[in-house]
């Protein structure tokens, strides 16, 4: 099985990825791992030029978002993680869910999805803050209007906060819930 691993924080090593390695660890073993850290990564920011309306499956603009696309299309499982930044997903996932305008297109305007199968999704948030009314409202409403470009089944949807006083890699509750779901996940999916 392959899974990629859609890492949205704009630190490493801090609690985004710790809550990748967590929820890894069940299913490291006989898995291709793919990281695409946008930290790593080159994606601009759309232009808003319409090419993708009237080119199938193509962008005007040549940088990793190709790359990252056909990683997501080899998947068979894709985990989205990310911090929250006001309440939303971090600035540098927003950039790269605005390019995927190109397959809002594939399905809206030439009404053939570019991703036809069902994918299963993870989702693991984390906010820094004690919990509070809304907190992760921006992330739900992001995820779930991108989610449909992909044809995303959100199979497991994990969500943190207080990170920045208890942070993941001292949680040991959160990391057993991420390992938990893992398991779930590897059995949902060897089915
Ligand atoms: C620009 C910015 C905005 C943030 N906004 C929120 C927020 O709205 N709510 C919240 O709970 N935490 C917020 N945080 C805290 C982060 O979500 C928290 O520190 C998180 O664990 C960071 O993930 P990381 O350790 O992978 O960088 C914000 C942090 C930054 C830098």
């Amino acid at each position: 099985m392959k899974i990629t691993v859609l890492i949205g924080s704009h630190r490493r090593k801090k609690n985004t990825q710790d809550l990748v390695d967590a929820f890894l660890e069940n299913l490291k073993e006989g898995n291709e791992i793919e990281y695409v850290n946008l930290l790593d990564k080159k994606v601009e920011i759309c232009l808003a030029c319409d090419y993708c309306r009237q080119h199938y499956d193509e962008c005007i603009i040549k940088d990793d978002r190709e790359a990252i696309m056909n990683s997501f299309k080899e998947s068979d499982l894709i985990v989205i993680a990310t911090p929250l930044y006001f309440n939303s997903v971090t600035s540098r996932m927003k950039i790269f869910i605005d390019r995927t305008q190109v397959l809002y297109n594939g399905w809206y305007h030439f009404k053939d999805p570019i991703f036809k199968e069902k994918k299963n999704v993870v989702i693991l948030a984390n906010g820094g803050s004690p919990t509070y009314p809304n907190q992760f409202q921006g992330v739900d409403v992001e995820c779930q209007h991108f989610l449909g470009n992909i044809n995303a089944n959100v199979i497991e949807d994990l969500r943190y906060n207080n990170t920045d006083r208890n942070p993941i890699k001292e949680n040991e509750k959160a990391q057993r819930e991420l390992r938990e779901a893992a398991i779930r996940v590897k059995e949902l999916l060897s089915k």
